[in-house]
């Protein structure tokens, strides 16, 4: 199937772009948002707040007062309180800015004793809040989203997974630029959960992710890019910058 990307000029623009949808999903909430951190997702929170901030205080008041969002992954191995958690980062970019209620802005639990009851866990209150309505995507440069790494097959549930020296070069930036100080496991949600989403936005900016881009949206899909099989979902919107789709 073609999908036809909405290619805005630069970064800026996507994250507006993307922060508008958002919002619009959270002043008519049916089902929970699910939510994804990265550099990618950084400027949308931004423009998220801004976005709040601007709106009349009845309909601010209304969107806190239902919030109700699940991540897609954390770490294992890491307190809520490391700064280098997910869950810091939703607090810092997200909760704080938007004022939100810690309670309503959901993730797993990186430090339970048992990563694996705590993925079937979270998979389960994903499942009990009636599934994700729209979910936010980011792409990672192995073609991962979430955490599912390559080979991941479409019917992979919420589980404990081990990240690839790849994504945790990737994602060194957040530890210092020390791949090695990067957790060797995390928690995600899996491919099944994200398919099952209402509406799917994938969300990809600069010239790094130009290649995967292009590769998660015209190769026939497989377990070796875990993104492309997001071409099988109905409601999947892509949303890039000019640089990620140059190629
Ligand atoms: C990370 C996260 C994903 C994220 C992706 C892209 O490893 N687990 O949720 O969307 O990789 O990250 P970035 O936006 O920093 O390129």
């Amino acid at each position: 199937p073609a999908i036809t990307p909405v290619v805005l000029a630069d970064a800026a623009s996507v994250a507006e772009r993307v922060a508008a949808l958002l919002l619009a999903d959270r002043l008519h909430p049916q089902r929970p948002l699910g939510l994804a951190t990265g550099r990618t997702m950084e400027p949308v929170y931004g423009a998220l707040a801004r976005r709040m901030a601007r709106l009349e205080a009845a309909l601010a008041t209304r969107v806190r007062d239902t919030w109700c969002s699940f991540n897609l992954d954390e770490y294992v191995g890491l307190a809520p309180q490391d700064p280098t958690s997910f869950a810091a980062t939703m607090a810092r970019q997200l909760v704080a800015p938007l004022g939100l209620d810690p309670e309503r802005v959901r993730l797993p639990d990186g430090q339970a004793a048992d990563p694996e009851a705590e993925a079937r866990r979270y998979g389960a209150a994903v499942s009990a809040a009636g599934g994700i309505g729209l979910q936010l995507l980011g792409l990672g440069l192995n073609g991962h989203v979430g955490f599912n790494e390559p080979p991941s097959d479409p019917a992979v549930a919420c589980r404990c997974v081990v990240l690839s020296d790849h994504t945790r070069r990737q994602n060194a930036g957040g530890f210092g630029g020390d791949p090695g100080a990067v957790p060797r496991q995390a928690i995600t949600l899996g491919l099944a959960e994200i398919l099952s989403a209402r509406r799917v936005l994938l969300v990809v900016t600069g010239a790094e992710k130009a290649a995967i881009l292009r590769r998660t949206l015209e190769e026939p899909p497989s377990a070796d890019l875990p993104a492309s099989w997001l071409q099988h979902h109905p409601a999947l919107t892509v949303i890039a910058d000019a640089d990620a789709m140059l190629s």
